[in-house]
């Protein structure tokens, strides 16, 4: 019996066959032409998760209306027939690795600001703005509701004319048929608004308009926010109700995500169970007899998928950033490849480079949004090539020159595999995570034969005896000395954490609230002690995405970790921290003090200029070049492994 028997078992969605349980939710990548065209980087990324297994892929968010429905930036669009031809071309695309496509008709609604709709006023039931800095919506007019409606109706034509195998329709997030749906947005007195039934009157005329138009056999499929996760939203209970308004209506599957822009994000982060929302796909699968998708963190613990199919909670699993971090996964895992899945570490970088005006990326998988332009390839010469450090940015060199054919030899001077990653795992909350990271580079470097040689300080004595011609410096930052009277009295965030505690316990003032910081306090507060972070800036977090911000904001606070920004620490004593807070000398007691102001390049400047006076091809990269995420270390590596 196979391992995922269940999750590759097929399932029939109306009048077609999905050959699996597993589908690529739509997620925006920002990738499309300024115009919302396809072009080769969309066709190419998406190609490489058809390849990799999936039974089905939605596109991102795409429009239905340019003027007043478009998302930030330069989503896909269908909003006019001249989109049809390079629709269809992708579409083929895709479907020749026995994968169903569906576009995501997408309506942004009031999640929006006039600058980024030319000047045009969002539209919304009412006149309630997103919280967030978000304009006031243009409340909709009978003619507006109607004319918004034919742009779904007209889009999805336009769908089936491109040779989608059926449509998605967008209602989840916060957006136009949510906004519609929820009454913290919907304060409307007429048929569009006031009880469930009225509130669910924009979805559900949607549905029975776009089948009139697609025909019986088309599947739709609607995806909504089971919850909306802020007071005064949408709850579970209309949720489920509202999911039987929508089979009666005639979707063919439903899709049950959670939250919207004023919520937490509905993209599960580190120290979230990794089934934290399909509670609510279970609660309207019990209610509805079409199937039911479940989203969250889904890939990332394989056997649970399982599970939660063969329990019959739900029928599909969306595989979002699971596939963004390893478009191979759903092959690795029907092929027995377990163990060579680069799981999704549940960073949210990919969500905060789209907040940064870019283009998705992912921090492991440097390929992402590349797959176009940056292919691995055979190298014409064979190369015998040494690294310096198997950190992240060593293991991505090494296992990127080993697929172009190159002799690897890695040297390292601990014990183990994936540098400061290594130890980022320490704090419990992203410790599956991260030591995952660290198993997937330890396993690919054995499948690939690199050789791995630990407790190596390297010097150029032991690198020439490897004869190489090329020698890669990945020898990592080290922490930042803290430079008041009284410094050394502090411990270093480091060796607390890889000595489990370094014996801090009682009351500890960490200095320094950037995600090292934090991660040191999470971790001391799970040991029992008392935490307070002092930060020099104004804010925590400093350099980190808002993503990662606001959910290091939100542990802080469910762990009672006290926090003062703009605190200058002046001077460490035998019984605490004394700086300048708010304009005036403050002293905080405390029974210890860590250490966690930042990290500074390492020198390494002798073995680099040993290495090259010997006349070896020699290069310095990651973070000791001042890179301090695993994003830019891993994603240099590659691009330079690629030109060896
Ligand atoms: C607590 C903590 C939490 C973090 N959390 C995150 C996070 O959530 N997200 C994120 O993106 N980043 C995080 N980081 C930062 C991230 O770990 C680093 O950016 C990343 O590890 C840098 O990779 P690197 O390969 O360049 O260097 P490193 O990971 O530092 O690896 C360098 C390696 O070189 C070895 N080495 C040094 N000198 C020699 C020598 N002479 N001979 C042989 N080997 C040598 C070292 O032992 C080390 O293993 C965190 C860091 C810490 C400390
Ligand atoms: C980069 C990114 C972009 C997303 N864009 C969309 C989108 O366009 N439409 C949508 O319905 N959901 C979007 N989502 C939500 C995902 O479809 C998915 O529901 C969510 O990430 C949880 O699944 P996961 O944990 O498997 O990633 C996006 C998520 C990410 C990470
Ligand atoms: S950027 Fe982080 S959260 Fe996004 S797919 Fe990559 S590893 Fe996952």
């Amino acid at each position: 019996m196979e391992k995922y028997e269940r999750l590759f078992s097929p399932i029939q969605i109306n009048s077609i066959e999905i050959k699996n349980r597993l589908s690529m939710p739509a997620m925006f990548t920002k990738f499309a032409n300024p115009d919302g065209s396809i072009n080769e980087r969309i066709v190419e990324y998406l190609e490489a998760r058809a390849k990799g297994g999936v039974g089905m892929i939605v596109l991102e968010n795409t429009c239905v209306d340019w003027e007043y429905g478009r998302a930030n930036g330069n989503p896909i669009t269908i909003h006019k027939d001249s989109y049809i031809p390079g629709l269809y071309e992708l579409v083929i695309e895709l479907q020749k690795y026995g994968v169903k496509v569906f576009p995501e008709l997408h309506h942004v609604g009031r999640e929006q600001m006039s600058k980024y709709l030319d000047g045009n006023q969002p539209w919304g039931p009412s006149a309630v703005a997103c919280e967030g800095g978000y304009d006031i919506p243009k409340v909709m007019t009978e003619d507006d509701i109607e004319y918004a409606i034919n742009k779904y109706v007209d889009a999805a034509i336009r769908s089936k004319q491109a040779g989608f195998d059926g449509v998605y329709i967008h209602g989840a997030h916060g957006y136009l048929p949510y906004a519609f749906l929820s009454p913290k947005s919907n304060k409307r007195t007429d048929r569009w608004g006031g009880s469930l039934n009225n509130r669910s009157r924009f979805a559900v005329e949607l549905v029975k308009r776009v089948r009139n138009v697609v025909g019986a056999g088309y599947p739709i499929i609607f995806r909504f926010s089971g919850e909306e996760w802020v007071e005064g939203g949408l709850e579970l209970a209309e949720g489920v109700v509202f999911a039987q308004y929508l089979e009666e209506a005639g979707a063919d599957a439903l899709d049950v995500s959670g939250g919207g822009y004023e919520s937490i994000v509905g993209s599960p982060m580190q120290g979230q169970a990794f089934d934290s929302m399909i509670y609510m796909a279970e609660a309207v699968k019990k209610h509805v007899g079409i199937p039911v998708f479940g989203t969250g963190s889904m890939g990332m613990y394989p056997a649970l998928c399982e599970q939660l199919i063969a329990d019959g909670k739900v029928d599909m699993l969306n595989f979002g950033r699971s596939l963004l971090a390893d478009p191979e996964l759903p092959n690795k895992m029907k092929q027995g490849r377990e163990d060579e899945i680069r799981h999704c570490i549940r960073c949210n970088e990919c969500l905060g480079a789209l907040d940064e005006n870019q283009g998705i990326r992912c921090a492991i998988n440097p390929q992402l949004g590349r797959e176009y332009k940056d292919k691995v390839i055979l190298a014409d010469k064979k190369k015998n090539i040494v690294i310096v450090g198997a950190g992240p940015c060593g293991m991505q060199y090494a296992i990127t020159s080993s697929e172009r054919g190159h002799e690897v030899t890695i040297m390292e001077k601990s014990d183990r595999i994936g540098g400061l990653a290594f130890i980022a795992g320490i704090s419990n909350y992203k410790q599956k995570e991260l030591w995952s990271l660290c198993q997937y580079y330890k396993t690919i470097a054995y499948k690939r034969g690199i050789n791995v040689l630990l407790n190596t300080d390297a010097s150029l004595d032991i690198i020439q005896t490897y004869n190489p011609d090329k020698v890669i410096l990945t020898t990592g930052a080290e922490p930042m000395e803290l430079n008041v009277p009284g410094a050394q009295k502090a411990a270093n965030a480091l060796d607390v954490l890889e000595n489990d505690g370094n014996g801090i316990t009682g009351r500890v003032v960490v200095i320094g609230g950037s995600g090292v910081g934090i991660d040191t306090a999470l971790f001391l507060k799970d040991k029992g002690c008392e935490v307070i972070i002092v930060e020099m800036l104004c804010n925590i977090c400093g350099e980190l995405n808002g993503y990662l911000t606001k959910h290091l904001k939100q542990l802080i606070l469910q762990n009672d970790i006290k926090t003062y920004s703009s605190f200058c620490v002046k001077e460490i004593t035998d019984s605490g921290i004394i700086g300048s807070f708010n304009g005036r000398i403050e002293q905080l007691n405390c029974d210890h003090v860590v250490s966690a102001i930042g990290f500074k390049r390492r020198d390494d400047s002798t073995l680099h200029n040993a290495i090259s006076s010997a006349g070896i091809d020699v290069e310095i990269i990651g973070a000791q070049c001042g890179s301090g995420h695993i994003m830019e270390v891993t994603r240099k590596a590659f691009v330079n492994a690629l030109m060896d």
